[in-house]
């Protein structure tokens, strides 16, 4: 019996092989990448959110939007001409968790920030019908009514640092005061402003 004869007919073994072969596989792809500067090198100007567009984060994440919308440019003519500059690695590193996703019902919306006005996103959230005539998207009017206490945010940065999002002392002590009062429209709409203008400069 030669030796690939004694594998294939040892089920047990050839199980262990495989696994060995495709580890390694997979290894040979993803180690480099925990080396590589520009995947965990934070690019030029981006800084962690502010407390307000943090809070506005969570009301994306709680509403669902990451369901319909991608936050993540593919470098493909199409892509870029429609959305703008790729999406890079180092524009997510202060993402947890990351709101790429895959879905697109609606548009990308990684560099939708200062595309529009912050009227603009009012009346389209209120009612996407009263600006995109043919939308299908859903009507958030309640976020106007929602006032933000501010209550958990600094315990959300905290939690936040711990895994290497580097707010600092006064952020994190003024950050209840700048959210308090706000309504959840308010944060998301800064939250969207902010969007992929880090690369881009736009702000
Ligand atoms: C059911 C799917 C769906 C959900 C959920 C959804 N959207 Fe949309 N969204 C769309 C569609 C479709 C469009 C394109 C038509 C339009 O502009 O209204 C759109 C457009 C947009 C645009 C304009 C993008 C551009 O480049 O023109 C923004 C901004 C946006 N949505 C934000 C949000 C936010 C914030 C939420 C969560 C509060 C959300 N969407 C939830 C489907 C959705």
């Amino acid at each position: 019996m030669t030796k690939h004869e004694f594998v294939e007919k040892n089920i047990g073994l050839m199980v262990i092989l495989i696994v060995v072969a495709i580890s390694f596989g997979g290894l040979v792809e993803i180690v480099p990448l925990f080396f590589m500067k520009e995947t965990t090198l934070p690019v030029a100007g981006i800084k962690p959110l502010p407390a307000v567009e943090l809070e506005g984060r969570d009301i994306f994440i709680r509403e669902g939007c990451v369901g319909c919308h991608s936050q993540m440019i593919r470098p493909l003519r199409a892509e870029v001409e429609r959305y703008g500059h790729y999406s890079v690695a180092g524009e997510s590193v202060y993402e947890h968790p990351f709101l790429w996703g895959s879905k697109r019902t609606g548009p990308d919306l990684a560099r939708v920030g200062q595309r529009y006005s912050d009227e603009w996103h009012r009346a389209h959230l209120y009612n996407p019908r009263d600006v995109v005539p043919v939308s299908i998207m859903p009507a958030y009017s309640h976020l106007m009514h929602a006032v933000l206490d501010g209550k958990d945010t600094p315990t959300k940065m905290k939690a936040l640092r711990l895994v290497g999002v580097p707010y600092t002392e006064e952020q994190i002590s003024s950050a209840s005061s700048e959210v308090k009062g706000k309504t959840e429209m308010d944060a998301l709409i800064a939250y969207l402003q902010g969007l992929g203008t880090a690369l881009t400069k736009k702000r």
